[in-house]
């Protein structure tokens, strides 16, 4: 008996009975829930162009048996709308791993898409936009990496997520921040390679003793943030300030905690602040804030200009035309593959 592909399981549709999504007045009692949930995130304006595409996505997603997963920086339209799976690189790399569905279309950047193709060989998996890099993903290249190991004989490379499929082939464990300091510290040894994020790099060495060798990538949206603009919000509006370890030191010295994206949300959950600074990506307060009405946020501006590049008028292309489709040749996906499974392995393990 031959084996079926499961790119046969994916439910092929006559795409051309679609129909352009426009709206229905139906829509307002089927939408409900998620209109009161959204109403102080989404301007109400903005919500009857919305709510057409959320419709239609959800139809189609459910007649491709797709599953949609969206990073906590996409915008709350598509994180709250139509997203089955949601939250940090960790969470959506742990989904990709155990997912059951055959079509995975990732609402994040490329490398997030790459490690689930990597993580899910079998499984098709779309992004809707292939020009959603990252200025992390871009710091450094596969040659880069064979050269730093060159000068460092013997010293093991461990890799932020936010790296190419190549770089991750290079690297001998990968983590998030969720995870860095406990993948940097089961390495066993002295000294460690670790790269790109050069912040996140001094964030981990002040926590361990292990010693790092760093690269002088970062993160276009973190690195924005001064310590000014955190003083400010804790003086003006009297705000816990919550960081991300993409940023500065200077910032994340005036922080009353860093952490990851989920452990931000945890935080926020275990400390129940009046008012909140999160020192990180925009949408990361909208999608935050309808959890913790109790709170105020006061929330920056720094957008992802790559997570934006997602949007509902391309999702639903991607879905209705199966497009992007990532691909990651087999050598290296097995490298990258086992430098991934060594994070899994190692899972959450932030203290909040
Ligand atoms: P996490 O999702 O690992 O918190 O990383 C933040 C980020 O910048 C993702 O691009
Ligand atoms: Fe990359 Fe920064 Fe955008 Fe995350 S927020 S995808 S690290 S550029």
């Amino acid at each position: 008996m031959f084996p079926i592909k499961s790119f046969q399981r994916i439910a092929m549709i006559d795409t051309d009975t679609l129909p352009t999504p426009i709206w229905r007045d139906e829509l307002d009692d089927e939408y409900a829930e998620l209109t009161a949930r959204l109403k102080d995130q989404v301007p109400c304006l903005e919500w009857s162009w919305h709510l057409p595409w959320i419709d239609a996505i959800n139809r189609l997603k459910t007649q491709r048996g797709a599953v949609i997963m969206a990073h906590s920086y996409q915008s709350p339209e598509i994180f709250h709308g139509v997203a089955d799976i949601t939250g940090d690189s960790l969470a959506l790399a742990q989904a990709a791993a155990t997912c059951d569905a055959d079509l995975i279309v990732m609402c994040g950047v490329h490398f997030m898409a790459e490690s689930a193709k990597i993580l899910a060989p079998d499984k098709r998996v779309l992004i809707p936009d292939l020009d959603a890099g990252c200025s992390l993903a871009s710091s450094i290249t596969a040659a880069d990496v064979v050269t730093l190991r060159a000068r460092h004989p013997g010293v093991p490379v461990v890799s932020y997520a936010n790296t190419s499929a190549a770089v991750k082939a290079e690297s001998d464990a990968i983590c998030t921040s969720a995870n860095a300091v406990q993948v940097v510290e089961s390495m066993g040894v002295d000294k460690v390679i670790f790269l790109p994020d050069e912040f996140l790099g001094r964030h981990v060495a002040s926590q361990t003793s292990v010693e790092l060798v760093l690269w002088d990538g970062r993160c276009e949206v973190h690195e924005k943030f001064t310590a000014q603009q955190a003083r400010h919000a804790r003086e003006q509006f009297d705000a816990k300030l919550v960081a991300h370890p993409e940023c500065p030191p200077e910032v994340l010295a005036e922080a009353d905690f860093v952490g990851s994206t989920t452990a931000m949300g945890k935080w926020l959950e275990c400390e129940k602040p009046a008012r909140v600074a999160l020192i990180t990506e925009c949408s990361m307060a909208d999608n935050l804030r309808s959890q913790f009405p109790a709170t105020q946020f006061i929330k920056p501006c720094n957008l992802c200009p790559h997570m934006q590049r997602i949007t509902l008028q391309n999702i639903y292309a991607s879905l209705r035309d199966l497009r992007y489709e990532v691909h990651v040749p087999a050598g290296t996906a097995a490298k990258a593959r086992a430098a991934l499974t060594r994070m899994l392995q190692i899972g959450r393990r932030e203290a909040v």
